[in-house]
């Protein structure tokens, strides 16, 4: 998307050229009487990722949307697929764009109430020039990948909000286009078949890989589904990025709020909270070294590794201090079973355990390399808990 602008009113031009220059929409609505719907947007969605639009109620997500596949034309700008200007296609080639490139599936779902589920998924193939034999085929592989195989006889008028909805999304899919375009898809499910369709849409995309613009206005949603969210305000764009940046750093105070209520226990692993694992110490030095790094440091323990780096175990300050003493070595007062976890693992999981550990958590790679080290104030720091509410955590 370069420089998109969309003015709902009769006389655009004056209100496009306000926005060039820079005036508000207010100040351009007050002046002109037309209404901004998208102010200068700037994006790009990548290949193969779920880019959701996120925001209020009239924020312009789904004139964003709706300009991608010009069921709304745009004002002004460049929608750049490929390297194609849908902005600027004439007809013929929006034709053949919409029919080879891109799908919606609506949140009202948009279904034939009278026909077959079979027939409701061909339907989308009848205006490509396909054999009907073929449609047919395309339709059941459709249906089979999102679940309802065994129900294309049935009228779509007699199923479940939620399998109407897999309909739409086999219609969708039947086409097989690059791209989906996915409309408040499931904001009119109940809240547990919701749930199931979004687990569904996760599952989908992991074997498709399509690239889908997601539009929602629920926050949990949008951080479930997206690889990168777009926060929407008065038809700009505030943010963009994944759940963890925009998250742990808010572009501004209308994001900061966005945000405020979400439970970030859930979105933040391991990776986004912990430090890099210095100083470490080589299973092959001795305990005086050990101690020194410590002192140095002025932390209580310490952990040991290997030449590939991977985590042999910890050694605690009051340990060495008696093994020294003791003239014992440093695999004597090695505490091998040291609680660590991966880097994607959530902080809400890792919380319990942080609470119960003497001494730091190791995060790991799958080949044991210690990739980090994490302390419960660094997990405080992270969620950025006030210091009078740390007691649930001590
Ligand atoms: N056809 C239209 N005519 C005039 N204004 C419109 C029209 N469609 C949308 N708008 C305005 O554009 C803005 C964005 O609307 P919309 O894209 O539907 O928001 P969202 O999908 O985020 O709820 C709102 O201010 C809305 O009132
Ligand atoms: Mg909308």
């Amino acid at each position: 998307m370069r420089n998109l602008i969309k003015v709902f009113g009769k006389n655009p031009s004056k209100a496009i050229s306000l926005v060039e220059q820079g005036i508000s929409k207010q100040e351009i609505f007050e002046r002109t009487k037309q209404t901004v719907g998208l102010y200068n947007v700037n994006f790009d969605v990548y290949e193969g990722e779920t880019f959701v639009l996120m925001g209020l109620s009239g924020s312009g997500k789904s004139t964003l949307l709706r300009c991608l596949n010009r069921l709304i034309d745009p004002s002004d700008g460049h929608i750049l697929i490929d390297g194609d200007d849908i902005a600027t296609m004439d007809d013929t080639e929006l034709r053949k764009a919409r029919r080879k490139k891109m799908s919606m599936v609506f949140q009202s779902f948009a279904l034939l109430p009278h026909r077959t589920v079979i027939d409701n998924v061909a339907f989308g193939l009848e205006i490509q020039n396909i054999s009907k034999e073929e449609r047919y085929l395309k339709a059941e592989e459709a249906i089979a990948k999102v679940g309802l195989k065994g129900y294309e006889a049935s009228k779509t008028s007699q199923l479940s909000g939620g399998m109407q909805q897999r309909v739409g999304l086999a219609r969708a899919l039947a086409t097989d286009p690059d791209i989906l375009l996915m409309d408040e898809a499931f904001s009119a499910l109940d809240p547990l078949i919701r749930t199931e369709m979004q687990d569904e849409l996760l599952a989908l995309q992991d074997k498709l890989r399509k690239t889908i613009v997601f539009v929602s206005h629920d926050l949990d949603e949008a951080l479930k589904l997206g690889n990168r969210i777009a926060i929407m305000k008065d038809g700009v764009i505030a943010q963009i990025g994944t759940a963890e940046e925009i998250l742990t750093n808010p572009a501004d105070d209308y994001v900061s709020e966005f945000v405020a209520g979400v439970d970030r226990t859930k979105i933040l692993t391991a990776e986004n909270v912990m430090k890099r694992p210095e100083p470490v110490v080589s299973i092959n030095s001795g305990l005086p070294v050990a101690m020194q790094l410590m002192k140095r440091h002025g932390i209580s323990s310490i952990f040991v590794v290997d030449n590939e780096k991977r985590i042999k175990g910890v050694i605690l300050i009051e340990d060495a201090v008696q093994a020294v003493k003791e003239h014992k070595t440093l695999h004597d007062v090695l505490i091998t079973d040291v609680p660590a976890v991966a880097p994607d693992l959530p902080v809400k999981d890792i919380i319990p355990m942080a609470a119960d550990s003497n001494f730091p958590l190791a995060v790991i790679n799958d080949n044991n390399k210690l990739m980090g080290v994490i302390v419960r104030g660094s997990i405080l720091g992270a969620l950025a808990i006030k210091v009078e509410d740390k007691n649930d955590l001590t």
